[in-house]
């Protein structure tokens, strides 16, 4: 039997999808290259905006055509397009060709369904948010060196354009016992990079019985031997605390890369964003880490067009990013969720205006990049060899310590190792450099 799984939307899906091969590889499916050599195809969704969704439904389509020609094939649809009955209704609607519906937090149930829909004829759907996870998830990992790390689920932030807390219900923190017992086999497995996931890491702890915080998971994962590097995603600034940024500086392991979604320059949009922080906060919090680590890759991401958005709460958007200089910004057009507060409120932007600023954004911000890229040509940096092209294979690539894709040309597979190379070129997106 083959499968075949198409993953849309952020790293927490990656990961989630990780776990699903890894829980049909358990039961002897093999991956197979194409579409239409599976026997089951699982398709992990994303409602984050409007124009993922359109493409998840489209692709959904086109199984059914493919369906038509293999009747035997089982169609499972995942993650956060299905978490709720009017999505679902919406869904099935004109699609009874999809066997299976599994919500975010019900996907350890594969299994179980999968003798389920051999014999049932209409679509299947276990989709509850209030459940927990369950511990015991096996993951196949794409790459031997380095692994995602989930240390918590959910998120309670509201913040009013987003749909995560809708679709992927409420924060729970992972025990700092299980996440170091992860870590641990992780290291033992050979992974040398970590990425510590959850849809806002500095709140992790909160609704635990021991007195644990995000600052203690960096340094216990920290003091692991064989990890070498700690990324985390996604931080929110309000939790950013001092805390974090101390215990950040007294870990070496941990890269200095931090990325800070600000979303909005203007403190007045901030505010119906419900990000409870403002303008000055911010730059505040941007201000101390540049200091503390002035070689601190910064990253951002950014909505344009929210409800409400003046030009002038415009203005303070792209002068916030001509302060502060990152090095990339993540850039967004506001899409209105449905059942989400942003979605119910007055002055909804205009699509051609939102394209405007999100194209004036992008300009200034492609420049800052290109120039933060070029200064690094001449320095040298350590990377981890991420393997060759698949269309050019004398060339390979690997990661700064701030996440910047380093291209470079070897003979030997340096896939996994620790490299030194010197910057000769810089893009927008990219660098070049020579092996030392
Ligand atoms: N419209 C546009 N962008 C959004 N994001 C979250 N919700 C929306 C939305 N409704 C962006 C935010 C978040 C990133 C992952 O996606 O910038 O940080
Ligand atoms: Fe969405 Fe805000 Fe939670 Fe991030 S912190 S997942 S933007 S609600």
């Amino acid at each position: 039997m083959k499968y075949y799984i198409r993953t849309f939307g952020c790293q927490m899906n990656q990961h989630d999808s990780e776990f699903i091969e890894g829980m049909l590889e358990k039961l002897n499916y093999k991956s197979a290259e194409k579409v239409d050599e599976a026997d089951i195809v699982v398709v992990n969704t994303c409602s984050i905006r409007d124009t993922a969704e359109k493409k998840i439904l489209g692709f959904i389509d086109s199984l059914k055509l493919i369906k038509r020609i293999n009747p035997a094939l089982k169609v499972v649809v995942v993650g956060c397009m299905v978490s709720n009955a009017q999505q679902v209704e919406r869904l099935v609607k004109k699609r009874g060709h999809i066997n299976l519906i599994l919500g975010t937090r019900s996907l350890n149930k594969l299994p179980y369904y999968l003798e389920k829909i051999r014999e049932n004829e209409k679509t299947i759907v276990d989709n509850d948010l209030s459940i927990d996870v369950p511990e015991d998830r096996l993951y196949k990992r794409p790459d031997f060196y380095r692994s995602f790390l989930t240390i918590m689920y959910g998120c309670d932030n509201f913040c009013s354009y987003c749909v995560v807390p809708y679709v992927r219900g409420r924060e729970k923190s992972r025990s700092l016992d299980d996440i170091v017992q992860e870590a641990k086999s992780l290291a033992a497995d050979g992974v040398k990079e970590i990425t510590l996931l959850g849809q806002n890491v500095n709140s992790y702890g909160k609704g635990l019985k021991e007195k644990t915080d995000f600052a203690d998971v960096l340094q216990a994962v920290s003091s692991i031997d064989g990890i070498e590097r700690i990324r985390y995603m996604t931080s929110h600034p309000k939790d950013f605390t001092d805390r974090i940024i101390n215990t950040i500086e007294n870990l070496p392991k941990v890269c200095r890369h931090f990325h800070l979604p600000f979303q909005s320059g203007s403190s007045r949009i901030l505010e119906k964003m419900n990000r409870h922080y403002n303008r000055e906060y911010y730059l505040d919090l941007m201000k101390k880490i540049k200091e503390r680590f002035p070689q601190a890759t910064l990253t951002t991401d950014i909505i344009v067009g929210f409800p409400g958005e003046s030009e002038d709460d415009f203005q303070d958007t792209l002068n916030l990013l001509q302060e502060i200089e990152f090095d990339l910004a993540y850039t967004f057009i506001y899409s209105p969720r449905q059942g989400t507060p942003g979605a119910e409120m007055s002055g909804q932007i205009p699509l051609s205006v939102k394209k405007q600023r999100l194209n004036a954004l992008m300009d200034v911000q492609n420049e800052i990049s290109l120039k933060k890229n070029k200064a690094m040509i001449g320095k040298k940096y350590s990377l981890l060899g991420e393997g060759a092209s698949r269309t050019r294979p004398e060339v390979q690539s690997g990661r700064t310590e701030g996440n910047k894709l380093v291209h470079f040309k070897s003979q030997d597979d340096l896939t996994g190792k620790f490299i030194n190379v010197e910057i000769t070129d810089a893009n927008t997106w990219s660098l070049r450099g020579r092996l030392l």
